[in-house]
């Protein structure tokens, strides 16, 4: 095994995400608390400042388990991740494997690559 991983998650916690002058009707703690324990063994959350994406707030990417991204399997992003129900898709998907070994949840709707997200700015 080596240096196999399994999914590794970043959450940002920004300039816009997480903050309740961004979002102030978002449970940002319970969205946090899904994504910190419920992701599975082998995966692991890392929080991240700012990903240019801050229209799209909480952002989330779910980078791909080294196996997977052998076989070329790219960072997925998850926008708006802004209910526990949310974030609760997103570990479920983390769990079974994520990018490149499992299918998204259908609840979590379009998820893309980094070519394929609208970047914007605070
Ligand atoms: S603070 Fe999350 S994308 Fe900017």
């Amino acid at each position: 095994m080596g240096d196999e991983r399994g999914p590794r998650v970043r959450m940002c916690r920004g300039c816009c995400c997480g903050t309740r002058a961004k979002l102030p009707d978002v449970d940002h703690d319970a969205v946090a608390a899904v994504l910190g324990n419920d992701l599975g063994p082998g995966a692991e959350l890392r929080v991240v400042d700012c990903l240019w994406a801050c229209d799209l707030a909480n952002v989330v990417v779910v980078n791909p388990a080294t196996a997977a991204r052998a076989s070329g399997a790219r960072p997925a992003w998850v926008t708006e991740v802004n209910t526990v129900d949310r974030a609760r898709a997103v570990a479920d998907w983390v769990r079974r494997g994520g990018p490149g070994l499992a299918e998204p949840p259908a609840e979590l709707g379009e998820v893309r690559t980094a070519a394929g997200l609208r970047r914007t700015t605070a």
